[in-house]
């Protein structure tokens, strides 16, 4: 009895000991041998399927979250000006104006202009990365306009250029997104083609077109859209409308308010000029 004892626990022993090594071999190919295995035969994938493995890796994304402002609102960022959405109130005035502070006001802000503070600080980094980049010194040769500035600005283009023109180029008071302090005209330092379609060509022009979306602005006039926007291509105009919505914007691709919220596209004014 005790012999055969003895032998159902040697019998055990052996089980358990054959149990502990296979475990211990199972563990050391799953940690040793499975990723290298998998590794060779990455390795040996073709050079294209490789390109697109190593293309998928993630970038860092911003997140677009539409309802975080209105576009009815004069004073929010999101806010759509245009011949058929006036501004109300029709004299509103932004509360946080504020010059930019750039390294060189005297250049850069030449007729001492303020923005919002938004656009301000946007403008500030704006002309720090195009410094930074070798593209030049920018200049700011419009920001905020009161609604009396706007009419006189108006009414002196429609006196000098007749009201077609005016129309096309200049909004009525009440409809310019200069009165909301969001929108600036730039140029570049020693460039030329200040306010003048040619600034589209210009280098400075081109980089602001490629990179100001970086920083919340957006071209608010693209070649090409004045049946949309009722504006002339305006490669000066830039509007703040925060980092989050110009990126989204330039991600898909679109290049007006108008279609991005599917509004009503604003070729002309609701009502005959007076
Ligand atoms: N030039 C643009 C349209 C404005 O007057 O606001
Ligand atoms: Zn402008």
């Amino acid at each position: 009895m005790a012999r055969t004892n003895k032998k159902v626990s040697m019998r055990l022993r052996r089980l358990i000991t054959l149990s502990v090594v296979a475990a211990l071999l199972i563990g050391a190919v799953s940690v040793f041998g499975l990723p290298r295995m998998i590794s060779d035969q990455v390795a040996q994938l073709p050079e294209s399927i490789q390109n697109i493995a190593d293309q998928v890796t993630p970038e860092p994304v911003t997140i677009f979250n539409p309802p975080q402002y209105s576009i009815d609102d004069a004073s929010s960022l999101w806010v759509v000006v245009n011949k058929q959405r006036q501004i109300s109130p029709l004299r509103y005035k932004p509360e946080n104006l504020v010059f930019p502070a750039f390294p060189n006001p005297q250049v850069q802000n030449p007729f001492n202009l303020r923005l919002r503070s938004e656009a301000a600080l946007a403008t500030e980094s704006l002309a720090a990365a195009m410094a930074e980049a070798g593209e030049g010194t920018l200049i700011l040769n419009s920001g905020f306009r009161t609604y009396k500035t706007q009419k006189a600005l108006y009414d002196r283009t429609k006196a000098a250029r007749g009201l077609a023109v005016a129309e096309k180029l200049s909004a009525r008071p009440g409809h310019s997104e200069h009165q909301l302090g969001l929108a600036a005209d730039f140029s570049v330092q020693g460039q030329g083609c200040v306010i003048m379609v040619c600034f589209g060509k210009t280098a400075g022009g081109k980089w602001l077109a490629e990179n100001a979306y970086k920083h919340g602005f957006i071209i608010r006039y693209q070649k090409g859209y004045r049946s949309i926007t009722g504006f002339q291509y305006e490669p000066w105009h830039f509007r703040y409308v925060g980092i989050e919505l110009a990126t989204e914007m330039r991600t898909r691709g679109i290049k007006t308010l108008e279609e991005f919220w599917e509004l009503e596209s604003a070729p002309d004014y609701a009502t005959p000029a007076g």
